[in-house]
């Protein structure tokens, strides 16, 4: 009862709702307007209160005497290092960058962009932009300079945040020169860039645009929190569309803290004091909720971990942080289980270490898939908590709400929606579909506070793509179903959007790439299954008249063009010549159609197909190449 409760008064009543979890933070001026429209017509949250993020999640606990509690543990298995900050010792520092930016002519509303791995130093850059009342662009490490360029260009940084290099397993990536390459690439260039030099490479600096993190900190004052209205953006997190060009999903201050903080408690049963883990990448919007804001917004300690679920140094990696931590729940994706499930089938590495303080195992960022689930399940006997969410709300649609009733899990299902989500199935008209009955997942609007007010500098994107498709509603671009207890089950997109190893990524994208190699007269880009990632990229090209290529060699080219373009994170290695692709009979390539082939499901052969003897050749020939067929 207490969910539907809790559910019922979220959608009858949501300003009094969020209003009641409003009171939780320490607002500077509390909002008296709950819900408003904007200038486009947009539902907005908290319009008239006055506070500050960096606030909210620093000063205030240290002003409620949380100063001498952990806030953040590093743990950095590939450069052997651990460290602690305490609340006090953060605010310290994150005031300190504060300051340092500050110096830089960052104020209110001035964008910083930050291309970090995972250190504390990215933390305290995105706090301390916050402290500014700037904005925050966080560009993931694992893309390469011409996504940074692009990424640049939208966001229009005034000063670009960045370190001399990542460390990947025991590979040392040098960032600088991929930073200086997408400035020189980009068409707008920061005034100022702050490079944080690990001891692994020095990076070269550029006189004049390059100041060092520790020696511009040393020169710094502190600087003090700017307050900035509940709707003002606290950040840009750039995410794959279906075309090249990434759209910057935009979040406000006001209802991003009220629902993380509200998140917290309800759906990961968190209490302040609690160690709470979210294994994944500040780069990811797992990353912004669940290792910084979240948690620091609720008093809690976050675990911020540079290293991989298998190979640093193996697949006890998890098991040992949570232990040496006292972690109560761990977050993670699928994929990073299959991995440990797949070097350590008989969990071996387990028996090392004393779990006794886990509690729960989230899951997100792409489907869980029941063997998973229950191998987990399995494994640690704790509850496992799969919930699905996407950048463009900032937690989770749907979920099992440990905080408010724990549900009887349904493997394969995300559970119920969250409190504020009026989650619907619709036809491709628009229509409600009846429970059982696939089709798009769509939110009935108001959406609850946290979600995407609009898409960084292009409001018409944001409305063609998630509010006109079916009026009144947001469409999330998921397909899926409701059973007969409401459980919502999601079976992946409806768009060309892909999820590799819990990365979102674009096919559409990689086929603009794949498409300028001059001997490639067509290409479709699918994802199909994969055991260990989830989904993997891969390419089905058709070469032009007359152009005579090595298969291999061409293969190879094409990989080292995505490779080059989007970076290593897009896994693009496969790419197949085919004679023919199939076709609708006004052109278009039937993707799902290929999809469906190459994962072995049954299709049925649409009535609009213009060539469809090409389909028993396609399956012969993604058979020869290894893929189910
Ligand atoms: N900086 C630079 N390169 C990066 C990077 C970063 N931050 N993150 C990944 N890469 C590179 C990897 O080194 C790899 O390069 P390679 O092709 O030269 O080997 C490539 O990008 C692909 O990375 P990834 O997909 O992570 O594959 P992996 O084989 O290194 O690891 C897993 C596989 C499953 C262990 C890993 O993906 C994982 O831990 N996933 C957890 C899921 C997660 O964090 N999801 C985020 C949302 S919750
Ligand atoms: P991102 O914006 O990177 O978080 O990716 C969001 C997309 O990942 C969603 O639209 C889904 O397609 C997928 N996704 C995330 N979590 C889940 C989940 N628990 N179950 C199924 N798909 C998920």
């Amino acid at each position: 009862m207490a969910y539907l409760d809790e559910y019922t008064k979220s959608i009858e009543t949501p300003e009094l709702f969020w209003a009641e979890k409003a009171q939780a933070l320490d607002w500077f001026k509390q909002p008296q307007t709950i819900l408003s429209k904007d200038e486009n017509g947009i539902d907005r949250w908290f319009a008239d209160g006055e506070m500050n993020t960096c606030h909210m999640a620093l000063d205030y606990h240290v002003q409620a005497g949380r100063g001498d509690q952990v806030a953040l543990y590093y743990d950095s298995p590939v450069t052997d290092t651990k460290k602690s900050y305490t609340y006090a010792e953060l605010l310290e520092q994150v005031a300190q960058f504060a300051g340092v930016l500050k110096a830089q002519g960052v104020e209110k509303g001035d964008r910083v962009v930050i291309y970090m791995p995972m250190i504390p130093e990215a933390a305290i850059a995105m706090l301390a932009t916050a402290r500014l009342g700037a904005i925050h662009s966080v560009v993931f490490g694992g893309f390469a300079p011409n996504e940074l360029a692009v990424r640049i260009d939208d966001a229009e940084p005034k000063v670009i945040v960045s370190a001399s290099c990542g460390i990947e397993i025991q590979k040392v990536i040098p960032y600088k020169p991929m930073l200086d390459q997408a400035i020189e690439l980009s068409a707008h260039k920061p005034e100022k860039c702050v490079i944080f030099q690990r001891p692994q490479v020095a990076a070269e600096m550029t006189t004049g645009r390059d100041l060092d993190w520790n020696e511009a900190m040393a020169e710094a004052a502190p600087a003090g929190c700017t307050p900035v209205a509940g709707t003002d953006p606290l950040y840009i997190l750039y995410t794959s569309g279906t075309t090249g060009k990434p759209k910057g999903v935009v979040r406000d201050n006001g209802g991003h803290a009220v629902a993380l903080r509200y998140s917290m408690k309800a759906i990961y049963d968190m209490d302040p004091g609690d160690v709470f883990w979210a294994a994944s990448d500040v780069g990811w919007v797992v990353g912004h909720s669940y290792i910084v804001y979240a948690p620091l917004l609720s008093g809690l300690s976050t675990v911020f971990y540079e290293g991989k679920p298998v190979k640093t140094p193996d697949a006890g990696a998890f098991w040992r942080v949570c232990a040496e931590y006292g972690v109560k729940a761990l977050f993670s994706a699928p994929t990073a289980f299959r991995a440990i499930r797949k070097e350590d089938p008989n969990s071996e590495c387990l028996k090392a270490y004393d779990l006794s303080k886990l509690k729960y195992i989230f899951m997100a960022g792409e489907r869980l898939d029941p063997p998973t689930y229950h191998w987990v399940k399995d494994t640690l006997g704790l509850p496992v908590v799969d919930h699905w969410w996407q950048t463009e709300t900032g937690w989770a649609i749907c979920g099992n709400l440990m905080g408010v009733e724990p549900k009887e899990p349904k493997p394969g299902s995300a559970t119920l929606p969250s409190p504020g989500f009026d989650v619907q199935i619709l036809d491709g008209k628009g229509n409600p579909v009846a429970a059982n009955e696939q089709g798009n997942v769509a939110i009935k609007l108001p959406l609850p506070p946290s979600c995407l007010p609009t898409v960084w500098g292009d409001f018409e994107r944001f409305r063609t793509g998630y509010l006109n498709i079916f009026e009144g509603y947001y469409v999330t671009g998921d397909g899926g179903y409701k059973d007969d207890d409401g459980y919502v089950f999601i079976m992946g997109r409806t768009d060309d959007v892909i999820n590799v190893a819990g990365h979102r990524l674009s096919t559409g994208e990689m086929e603009e790439i794949v498409a300028k190699h001059p001997a490639v007269a067509e290409c479709a880009v699918i994802g199909i299954n994969d055991t260990l990632k989830g989904q993997q990229p891969v390419g089905l090209v058709l070469l032009k008249d007359g152009a005579e290529m090595d298969e291999a060699e061409l293969e190879a080219e094409l990989i080292a063009m995505v490779r080059k373009d989007i970076g290593a994170v897009a896994c693009f290695k496969k790419a197949i010549v085919v004679q023919r692709l199939p076709k609708t009979r006004s052109g278009k390539i039937l993707r799902k159609l290929l999809r469906q082939i190459a994962d072995g499901e049954e299709y049925s052969i649409p009535s609009t197909i213009d060539d469809p003897g090409s389909l028993p050749e396609i399956a012969d020939i993604m058979s020869s190449h290894g893929i189910k067929a």
